[in-house]
């Protein structure tokens, strides 16, 4: 195993992704940021530098469960303090499994100012997976807004409440088209300039008869994406990291968070190019489609294909969404059997609330806020005071009776910033409801992410979740190992993983702005056997005391 050392330099630059020029944050430059890759069992070291002038940062490693390295993990509140202006921070750990993962901002809503870009981690030399391919590319889908985060931000924290909104576009490998005559005065101020050469689409080229893995992360801040190849089917092999029995697809759903490899072999008609599109779907939307081209070579990479991009699947579709979360099973060669019986059963009511007009989500009725000083820190050295140590509920109080096809009946909720504590070893299943929002007949998906660890999953069903039904059912033969699952609109989705890596761990929806809102929750585990922390993750809130003058 190696060392891979990287020098970052995080700050705003003037980028012009889908035509239209934005203050975005950079890494070296580049939004996306660089890639990571990296073998198995490699050490990665890297060094970031704030050079964002007058904002904090912090950078998680999303798939990466830190195992001995839970202050690694770049949660600001839950395992560090943010990067102050001018700061270096080190992160260091251990990819300790092959696969596809990502990495973004996870302060505020930098995420979706540009802040992100994915790891890829291969196999040690000499170990084979259980299909081939002849190339290996990755991209990352994403939607892009041309408000600041700040705006955003500032607008679901006000009163009156501003939702933020659907997505200008969509990106593919950080690249899209905004309509500019859809905002004509930024055609004459020239903010919007659609021969921008950082506005072309992005080009995946092909050499007929080859066969492409395509690695394909989602870090939308708000859009699940449906995402294909004109005239291609994809067989998928890979999602968060473990292998799937292989199913044949036209179009993949994906959600933010997830991460998916998927074979592509270009034996269509070499002459011509094909589209690559993504289409926002979950949410009624105008959201034109993210456009990229699968290009045969030796055609022009530029060369617009000569049909009309395939318009996906409605919007509205859920069965097929619902299908393909069923499809994805272990792959038979590489099941690790979960528990057959969990320790603890958490049950999280998803709802849409409101606090003093600001409109809110919840779960069980309880919307989170993070601390200002560190969980990791707190549960360490004992500053117990910093955070509320009411529990939040495991079930919340008459679940039994509530109907999860109407808004909810107290519509109030209140905010905290308590968490979950967990036995170490001990194994939790963790039951996902969603439900009505405040509006009459909507429901939204909601990707939801575990910090920390890959848990199994269990089940999807629609409606309500029967505490003495639904296990029953649950899929203990073949159960894929995820760290990001949907949970469908009216429908549970179930869980169970082994509260086995020390430290402190954020589970919330990976829509940006719903995390914000209160979507989200934490679990401790085993803080005893957390290693000494370092210094460098303290500073802000009652973690002062820990830094000698
Ligand atoms: Cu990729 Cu806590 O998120
Ligand atoms: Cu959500």
């Amino acid at each position: 195993a190696r060392i891979r050392h990287y020098r970052w330099e995080v700050k705003y630059e003037f980028k012009s992704p889908d035509c239209y020029r934005k203050l975005s944050i950079t890494i070296n430059g580049r939004t996306p940021g660089p890639s990571i890759l990296a073998e198995q069992g490699d050490t990665i070291v890297i060094d970031l530098k704030n050079s964002l002038l007058t904002e904090n940062v912090a950078i998680h490693w999303h798939g990466i469960r830190q195992i001995g390295t839970p202050w690694a993990d770049g949660t600001e509140g839950v395992t560090q303090c943010p990067i102050s202006p001018g700061d270096t921070f080190r992160y260091q750990f251990v990819v300790d499994r092959a696969g596809t993962y990502l990495y973004h901002a996870h302060y505020g809503m930098q995420r979706e100012a540009g802040l992100y870009g994915s790891i890829r981690v291969a196999l040690p030399a000499g170990e084979s997976e259980p299909f081939s391919y002849d190339y290996d590319r990755s991209i990352i889908l994403n939607d892009w807004y041309h408000k600041s985060a700040y705006e955003q931000a500032a607008g679901l924290s006000s009163v009156p409440f501003v939702w933020v909104g659907d997505p200008e576009s969509l990106l593919i490998q950080g690249k899209g088209r905004f309509n500019c005559s859809r905002k004509p005065d930024s055609v004459t101020t020239g903010v919007c300039n659609a021969t921008n050469p950082e506005c072309s689409p992005y080009v995946l080229t092909v050499v007929p008869g080859k066969t492409y893995r395509l690695r394909i992360g989602s870090l939308t801040a708000l859009a699940s994406l449906s995402f294909e190849i004109e005239g291609h089917n994809m067989t998928v092999v890979e999602a968060d990291g473990h292998y799937v029995e292989p199913f044949v697809v036209k179009n993949l759903f994906i959600y933010s968070g997830e991460t998916y490899s998927v074979l592509i072999t270009a034996d269509q008609d070499p002459s011509r190019n094909y589209w690559v599109v993504s289409k926002m779907v979950s949410r009624n939307n105008t959201v034109p489609l993210g456009l990229a081209v699968f290009n045969y070579y030796p055609n022009h990479p530029t060369r617009s294909p000569p049909t009309v991009p395939p318009s996906g699947p409605l919007w509205n579709d859920v069965e097929a969404r619902f299908n393909q979360s069923l499809k994805i099973k272990s792959h038979p060669g590489y099941i690790h059997s979960p528990p057959l019986t969990s320790d603890r059963v958490i049950v999280l009511l998803n709802t849409q609330n409101r606090v003093n007009q600001s409109v809110k989500w919840s779960i069980n009725n309880v919307s989170f806020t993070l601390p200002h000083t560190p969980y990791l820190i707190s549960l360490k050295h004992d500053l117990l005071h910093t955070f509320n140590q009411t529990p939040p509920p495991d079930v919340i109080n008459g679940y039994e009776s509530y109907d999860i096809n109407v808004p909810p009946p107290n519509v109030n909720t209140t905010t905290s910033n308590s968490l979950y504590r967990l036995k170490f070893n001990t194994t939790v299943d963790i039951v996902l409801q969603n439900a009505n929002m405040i509006a009459n007949d909507t429901s939204e998906t909601h990707p939801w992410h575990l910090h920390g660890h890959d848990f199994w999953v269990l089940g999807y069903g629609r409606g309500k979740f029967n505490a003495s039904e639904h296990p029953k059912t649950y899929n203990l033969a073949n159960p894929i190992m995820k760290n990001t699952v949907p949970v469908h609109p009216y429908g549970w989705t179930a869980l169970r993983f082994v509260a086995d890596n020390p430290g402190v761990w954020a589970f919330h929806c990976h829509i940006e702005s719903h995390f914000y809102m209160g979507m989200g929750a934490v679990f401790e585990e085993g803080i005893e056997k957390v290693g000494k922390l370092p210094s460098s993750i303290m500073g802000c809130g009652d973690s002062k005391r820990f830094i000698r003058p």
